[in-house]
């Protein structure tokens, strides 16, 4: 349980990396395209730099510290 009263929150913030989702949700591009998601946990790219948009492949963690979000 969070100081919050939240056993699991359903969207986590990686500091340098990127947002985590909970359960199933649909995530809107740049382009207005819908990507829907039903994993577990998926990870939005918040570093703009995944070949994978909008989903992170993990190319921030090869990015210069200045260069993560
Ligand atoms: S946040 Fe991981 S590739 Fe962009």
């Amino acid at each position: 349980m969070t100081e919050h009263g939240f056993e699991h929150p359903d969207v986590i913030i990686c500091p340098g990396g990127p947002l985590l989702l909970r359960g199933d949700h649909v995530v809107e591009d740049a382009d207005g395209v819908a990507h829907e998601t039903r994993r577990p946990v998926s990870a939005v790219c918040r570093c703009g730099k995944s070949a994978d948009q909008p989903w992170c492949d993990g190319t921030h963690k090869v990015l210069p510290a200045r260069d993560r979000p």
